[in-house]
């Protein structure tokens, strides 16, 4: 791994596992949201058009849960580090939970979407949203009884890919952090990463599916193996 004095651009993939310890379930650990729900009966287009009532009383659970529960010591390193890092520094985030957010972190993109916000399929807009949908209020916009939350389902294109490859282009390390690397493109950052010139480092709590395309990984609980990771980062 390149001498950390050599870093200046940094980009950060997170996953669910960041948020475990804040009591989120992950989707593919044991336990795990999707052994409740089959992935293809909440989180596709298919499913909202066959049963959308299933689909937002779902999400109605999950934003609701989201708002009690408080952001983790590895999301306050992250936003540590968003703060004092000099240099380019992108949160990417596969997480529609707020907490980089609530931690402090500012440079943070929503690459599947946000719980806290609903989208009009009507009009095209989003809303900040923390209550149901399940009784199809009207669009705070138009009118119209069209939202959807804005959460990117299988089949549908992640957010703002550009940006995210841009920043890949600029990096000097790729972290991946609390990601099963199971589904792409996400998955596939690090080997860009790599083939762009970039150190790679993964943090999880075990290896992950592509845990050999990294330089390095350190495996345990986010809540220990981030703020150390953050404090080598900062020179504390
Ligand atoms: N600290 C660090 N890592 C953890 C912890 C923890 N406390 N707990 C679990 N993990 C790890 C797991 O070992 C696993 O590798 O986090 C990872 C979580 O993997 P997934 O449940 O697959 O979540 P994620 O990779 O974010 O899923 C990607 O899949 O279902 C879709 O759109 C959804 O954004 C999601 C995407």
């Amino acid at each position: 791994m390149a001498a950390m004095k050599d870093i200046r651009n940094i980009v950060i993939l997170t996953g669910a596992g960041v948020s475990a310890e804040s009591g989120i379930d992950t989707f593919r650990s044991e336990g795990g949201l999707w052994e409740q729900h089959r992935v293809e009966d909440v989180a596709t287009p298919e499913a909202f058009a066959r049963d959308p009532d299933l689909v937002l009383r779902f999400y109605d659970m999950r934003r609701e849960a989201i708002q009690t529960k408080q952001p983790n010591a590895a999301h306050f390193a992250l936003a540590k580090l968003d703060t004092e890092w000099p240099c380019e520094l992108l949160i990417v985030t596969q997480n529609v939970d707020d907490l980089h957010e609530r931690a402090g972190a500012r440079r943070v993109l929503h690459m599947h979407g946000e719980h806290l916000l609903a989208w009009c399929t009507a009009c095209d807009v989003r809303s900040p949203w923390t209550a149901t949908l399940i009784q199809r209020p009207p669009c705070p916009e138009c009118g119209e009884r069209a939202l959807r939350p804005d959460v990117v389902w299988f089949g549908e294109m992640p957010y703002r890919m550009e940006e995210i490859y841009a920043a890949l282009r600029e990096a000097d390390l790729f972290v991946s952090i609390g990601t099963s690397g199971a589904v792409y493109p996400a998955a596939g950052f690090v080997r860009n990463a790599r083939e762009l010139g970039a150190a790679t480092l993964e943090l999880n709590l075990e290896a992950s599916q592509g845990t050999h395309w990294f330089d390095e990984a350190r495996h345990g609980p986010a809540t220990q193996i981030v703020p150390e990771w953050v404090e080598e980062m900062l020179g504390d």
